[in-house]
C-alpha cells in the first residue's frame, strides 16, 4: 500500500499525533519496566533486603557508562521478583502504561535465566506474565505476546536447558530472542539452539549491532536466521549491509533513549534514526528498558522527534506503519491496524483551501 499524502501535516501537530496514533512495541524487556517504586514494594512483600535506602537513592544510581554497567544494576533489581503474582504485577503495570500510549500490540521480552538462576520456577515467570497478557487483551484490547530471551553471556548449554524447562509452556510464548552483554558473545555462539527453536516453529530475533559490530548483525541474519534485528543501529558502518537490510525489509527495533543512556550515541541529536529511514530500512521505535532509560514508547517518539528536526510527519507515520509490518501477527490484523493508523493521520491533513 502506498504512503498517504502526509507532507502537508504541520510539524506542530506531531506530538499529538505521536501520542494518539496506534502503534506496536516490539522491543521491550519486561524486567526493564521495573520502576523503583515497584522494586521497593516487592522487596517489602518478599522480604528482600535492598542496598539502597530509598526510591530516590536507587533512581540516582541509574547513571550508566555502557551496556554492562546497566546490566549489573538491571539484574540486581530483578532480584525482588520471586512469585507468580510479582510477574503479573510487573507486566500489568507495563500494559497500563502501554495502553495509555496507544500501543495496540506488544511483543514482550522476558529473561527466564535471570530468575531460574535464583531458584524461581520458570512456571511462576511464564504463568504470571501470561496472565497479565490475557488481562491486557480483555481490558484494553491490547494484544500482547511473549518472547523468551536467552542470556548471551551464559553458555549455549544453559540456553538449551532453559528451552527444555520452557517447553511445557510453549503455547505461552511466540518466539525466542538473544540479549545481555553483546561484546564477546557473537550470535554464532547460539547457532544450534536457534536452529532447534526454528524447527519448533518459534519466531527468532536477536540483539545485534547495539554495542557489537556490523558483523554480529550479519551473523544474526546468516547463522541464526533471525526475522528481526534488535537495535542494529551500527549497521550504518557497513553500506553493503544497509543495502541488504533495506532490500529485505529486515526490521530494526530501534530504542533511541536506551542508545543515549548506554552511550551508543552521545545525544539524541546524534541519533541515526532519520538516516535509517532515509536508507529505506524498516526501522521502528521502542523503549527497551523504560524504567531505567527515562521513558516509555511515546516518550521515545516525542523526545526523538524534538531532537531531530529533520524527522517529518511522513516519518512518524512510517515508523508506526513499520511497527505493524515488523510484528508477528497475521497479515489481516496488520492491515486492520494500518487502516486505523492511516485514518488518524488522514484526519490531521489540513483541508485544501478554496480553489
Ligand atoms: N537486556 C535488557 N536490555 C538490554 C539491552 N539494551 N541490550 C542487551 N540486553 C538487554
Ligand atoms: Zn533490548
Amino acid at each position: 500500500m502506498p504512503a498517504p499524502a502526509f507532507d502537508a501535516i504541520p510539524r506542530a501537530q506531531l506530538p499529538a499525533l505521536l501520542r494518539t496514533c496506534p502503534k506496536a512495541e516490539l522491543h521491550l524487556h519486561i524486567e526493564g519496566t521495573l520502576e523503583p517504586e515497584l522494586i521497593f514494594r516487592l522487596a517489602e512483600r518478599n522480604h528482600v533486603p535492598l542496598p539502597y535506602p530509598s526510591v530516590e537513592a536507587l533512581r540516582a544510581a541509574y547513571a550508566f557508562s555502557d551496556l554492562q554497567s546497566f546490566l549489573d544494576i538491571y539484574y540486581a533489581g530483578a532480584g525482588v521478583l520471586r512469585k507468580e503474582e510479582d510477574f503479573f504485577d510487573l507486566a500489568w503495570a507495563y500494559f497500563e502504561r502501554a495502553a495509555a500510549d496507544n500501543v495496540v500490540h506488544a511483543e514482550v521480552f522476558f529473561d527466564p535465566q535471570t530468575h531460574t538462576e535464583r531458584g524461581v520456577p520458570i512456571e511462576a515467570v511464564i504463568v504470571g506474565l501470561d496472565h497479565a497478557c490475557r488481562r491486557a487483551h480483555a481490558e484494553f484490547g491490547l494484544s500482547a505476546k511473549l518472547i523468551l530471551c536467552f542470556l548471551r553471556h551464559l553458555s549455549e548449554e544453559a540456553a538449551f536447558a532453559t528451552l527444555e524447562q520452557a517447553l511445557p509452556y510453549r503455547h505461552h510464548f511466540i518466539g525466542v530472542g538473544l540479549d545481555s552483554g553483546e561484546r564477546g558473545n557473537p550470535p554464532e555462539k547460539f547457532a544450534r539452539v536457534f536452529a532447534k527453536c526454528r524447527g519448533l516453529g518459534l519466531h527468532v530475533v536477536a540483539h545485534a549491532g547495539e554495542e557489537g559490530p556490523p558483523a554480529y548483525i550479519e551473523s544474526a541474519l546468516d547463522v541464526l536466521q533471525v526475522q528481526r534485528i534488535d537495535h542494529g543501529v551500527r549497521c550504518v558502518e557497513d553500506p553493503a549491509l544497509v543495502r541488504r537490510l533495506a532490500a529485505s525489509r529486515m526490521p530494526l527495533t530501534v530504542c533511541p533513549l536506551s542508545n543515549v543512556k548506554l552511550r551508543v550515541f552521545d545525544t539524541l541529536a546524534d541519533h541515526n534514526l532519520k538516516a535509517l529511514l532515509d536508507a529505506g530500512l524498516c526501522a521502528t521505535v521502542n523503549s527497551d528498558d523504560p524504567a531505567y532509560f527515562g521513558g516509555y514508547v511515546v516518550d521515545n517518539y516525542l523526545q526523538t522527534f524534538a531532537a531531530l528536526p529533520a524527522l517529518t510527519a511522513r516519518d512518524a507515520w512510517q515508523l508506526a506503519a513499520n511497527s505493524f509490518e515488523a510484528s508477528f501477527v497475521p497479515d489481516a490484523q496488520k492491515q486492520a491496524w494500518r487502516a486505523r493508523l492511516d485514518d488518524v493521520f488522514a484526519a490531521a491533513v489540513p483541508a485544501a483551501g478554496p480553489a
